[in-house]
């Protein structure tokens, strides 16, 4: 199958890369947008560790081809901190402030699988923010400080 030129809209910016049809989006993030705060853990939809935000929905990037992102708006964890000043978003600030990283192998993806939810669900509940992730494993952290860490941010006035 033929290479082709398709343009990708990554954190507000036209991107042109050269694809092939079955390139899956985390790789080009990767290897050809250069944006290495996506992370690849299982490659097959159980770990949450590729996970970026698609037109305000937390998607795993490793199951979603790149031609099919065309015309959509992508956010990696590279785009959520404050353009102008570089200042971190307030739920990485959480996140830290609360221990909720360890490896931080996981983190880019709990970081915006929970941007996702705070930008749809203001205050959710304890359950919902449970619910949020449940697609996103972390072998370090016990999980509880991250379920904190969503919470605070919430309660503090949440990502936007
Ligand atoms: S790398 Fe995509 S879900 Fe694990
Ligand atoms: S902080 Fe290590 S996997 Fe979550």
């Amino acid at each position: 199958m033929k290479n082709q030129l398709i343009t990708l809209n990554i954190n507000g910016e036209d991107m042109d890369l050269v694809v092939a049809p079955t390139d899956l989006l985390v790789e080009v993030l990767r290897k050809k947008a250069h944006l290495t705060g996506t992370k690849k853990g299982c490659g097959q939809g159980d770990c949450g560790a590729c996970t970026v935000i698609i037109d305000g929905k937390a998607v795993l990037s490793c199951l979603t081809l790149a031609i099919a992102c065309q015309g959509k708006k992508i956010t990696t964890i590279e785009g959520i901190a404050d353009r102008k000043t570089g200042e971190m978003n307030p739920i990485q600030k959480a996140f830290l402030n609360h221990g909720a990283v360890q490896c931080g192998y996981c983190t880019p993806g709990m970081i915006l699988s929970s941007y996702a939810l705070l930008c749809e669900n203001p205050h959710p509940t304890r359950q919902e923010i449970r619910r949020a992730l449940s697609g996103n494993l972390c072998r370090c952290t016990g999980y509880i400080l991250i379920l904190d860490a969503v919470e605070a941010c919430a309660a503090e006035g949440g990502v936007l």
